[in-house]
């Protein structure tokens, strides 16, 4: 995985490196979890916007829910505590759709899906990578981009997430968002959630949560620590500080070689060809 010795920083499970912040017993026994039918479940590979996400989310129910930890996040104990929440309980993770545990799906909860160009995902996650002592040290960016192309970084294959939520993607209590798409068009995006939730918030609050859910106001409030920085909604870190790098649609063109960029597409091209994407 590197140069620098840390590879005990991840551990394999159903072939699938996760950190060893996901303690094995735990991932052993996600599959025994008792979901509540008014869980919301807030899904992503990492690096797709997932806090952006959670951030809108909060502010659409106004206090009256928790965002749990991440579900696959923790050691045995973690699962007792979502247990004990009283609360409406939002709970975020990047299992792929086959760890999920079973509960979730037997109970029809609803979950949003958010995705982002794999590209830019790459690219977010080679940073992040770079900054977060939780996960091995890559060198270079060639090296990060070899290790994204086949799988062999935290939570696996982009390519294998994706595939596995979009088989799924029709379901209705599904909800697929693209990190592009609320760049385009919060307030449209955050329409189409408020409607998938069954919230009725109107379209002057709907304007004002976009306002606030600003890449910079987001980045203001976790410099100024208006909201917890030491809570995250990935599995990966608790620092908040590690997430809000640039917010950017098309950063990969300042990362892949013409090279890189047309083996990407052939990869791609090949993966997804059973894909609508
Ligand atoms: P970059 O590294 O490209 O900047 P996640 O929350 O899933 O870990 O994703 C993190 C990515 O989402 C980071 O991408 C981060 O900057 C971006 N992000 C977080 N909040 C955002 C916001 N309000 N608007 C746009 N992008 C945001």
């Amino acid at each position: 995985m590197s140069s620098s010795g840390k590879e005990e920083l991840l551990h394999t499970f159903k072939g699938i490196p996760f950190t060893t912040r996901s303690s094995p017993e735990l991932l052993k026994s996600l599959h025994t979890f008792d979901a509540r039918e008014d869980d919301v479940l807030l899904v992503s590979y990492p690096k797709s916007g997932t806090h952006w996400l959670a951030g809108v989310i909060t502010k659409l129910y106004n206090a009256q829910v928790t965002i749990t930890s991440p579900i696959e996040f923790g050691d045995i104990s973690q699962l007792e505590e979502l247990n004990k929440l009283s609360s409406k309980r939002i709970i975020p993770t990047h299992l792929d759709y086959n760890m999920l545990p079973p509960n979730f799906k037997k109970k029809q909860c609803k979950m949003i899906y958010i995705s982002r160009n794999p590209k830019d995902t790459a690219v977010s996650m080679f940073h992040y990578y770079r900054d977060n002592p939780n996960l091995p040290t890559v060198d270079t960016w060639t090296a990060f981009f070899d290790l994204f192309l086949k799988g062999n970084v935290v939570c696996g294959s982009w390519f294998d997430h994706f595939l596995s939520w979009e088989e799924h993607e029709d379901e209705k209590n599904i909800l697929f968002l693209f990190y592009e798409d609320m760049k385009k068009d919060l307030p449209k995006v955050v329409k189409e959630i408020t409607l998938f939730l069954s919230l009725n918030v109107s379209d002057n609050d709907i304007q004002n949560i976009c306002e606030k859910s600003s890449f910079s106001e987001m980045k203001n409030d976790t410099e100024k620590e208006n909201s917890d920085p030491t809570h995250t909604v990935c599995a990966l870190t608790s620092n908040r500080k590690l997430i809000f790098r640039k917010g950017a649609v098309g950063d990969w063109k300042n990362y892949f070689t013409p090279k890189q960029n047309i083996r990407f597409q052939e990869i791609f091209n090949e993966k997804m060809k059973l894909s609508k994407m």
